[in-house]
């Protein structure tokens, strides 16, 4: 039996400007939105990407979050409205917020995000809680590091909780369906661009999974630019990257009559 997951990440609604803006960090992802970005990230790559994405008819769609730029409740609108087909199609989507989705503690905001969160992820509401998407030959962990921080910060917390929630998922490692992590950060951080301002802090218990295989693949965005990392153990982290900026997506096939050594296979597609 093969088992398809369809990873794509960081779509990055642009940023839309009120005057409820100037009072928080979103001025800045305003300014970042609306004057660095523009241009770079390109919404036709995304509105591609739905069509072909449903001709794809996988198992499940993975959304690693950075839906919108700065959390304004008009950007989750548009980003719902463009995610609609997905949500319509019948094929289950698994949502985790990314940094910008929870840019800024404002309860219109946050109450958008969770309004969008439940939109995609079937109903289910948003809590800082991780939890396990099992309904396919594979288990995946859904956790949420993303949390409103301060104008300099865009790095990811894991909690105690989710640690806690990890070490017991993988327990049963070896004797049950290969466990996945989906988040919005990189658990390995020795990456560049990950540097104390954006890199995912407390995430210990899960870089141990990846490096000794009792967590088979770890599903991330955040960093825009894609990659794949193999880990000694044959586990792997793969960051779909951005689908606005590069047209990235990655497609990731589970064969479960497969050698243990074999059965993920992860290609790397794009809709330019
Ligand atoms: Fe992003
Ligand atoms: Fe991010």
């Amino acid at each position: 039996m093969k088992y398809t997951i369809l990873h794509f990440s960081d779509v990055h609604f642009p940023a839309e400007l009120s005057c409820r803006s100037f009072f928080d960090k979103r001025i800045l992802g305003c300014c970042n939105s609306l004057l660095i970005r523009k241009g770079k990230y390109k919404l036709e790559y995304f509105r591609d990407a739905v069509p072909l994405f449903l001709e794809k008819k996988p198992d499940l769609f993975v959304f690693t979050g950075d839906a919108v730029s700065s959390a304004d409740p008009r950007e989750f609108q548009k980003a719902l409205a463009a995610f609609q087909p997905l949500i319509d199609s019948g094929i289950p989507l698994l949502y985790v917020p990314g940094n910008h989705d929870l840019y800024v503690r404002d309860r219109y905001c946050r109450k958008a995000m969770e309004d969008f969160y439940a939109a995609l992820n079937g109903g289910r509401s948003y809590s800082d809680s991780p939890w396990l998407y099992d309904a396919g030959p594979v288990r995946i962990a859904a956790i949420h590091c993303a949390k409103p921080l301060s104008w300099y910060f865009s790095c990811g917390m894991m909690s105690q909780q989710t640690g806690d929630f990890l070490r017991k998922q993988m327990e049963t490692a070896g004797t049950t369906a290969p466990l996945l992590l989906a988040g919005h950060f990189p658990v390995i951080t020795d990456h560049p661009l990950l540097d104390f301002r954006r890199k995912l802090y407390g995430a210990k218990i899960a870089a141990e999974g990846l490096e000794n295989g009792k967590i088979a693949l770890s599903l991330c965005g955040h960093v825009h630019q894609g990659y794949e990392r193999v880990l000694p153990s044959g586990s792997l982290e793969l960051c779909a990257g951005s689908l606005t900026k590069h047209g990235s997506y990655l497609e990731i096939t589970y064969d479960t009559d497969a050698a243990a050594e074999k059965n993920f296979c992860v290609k790397r597609r794009s809709v330019l």
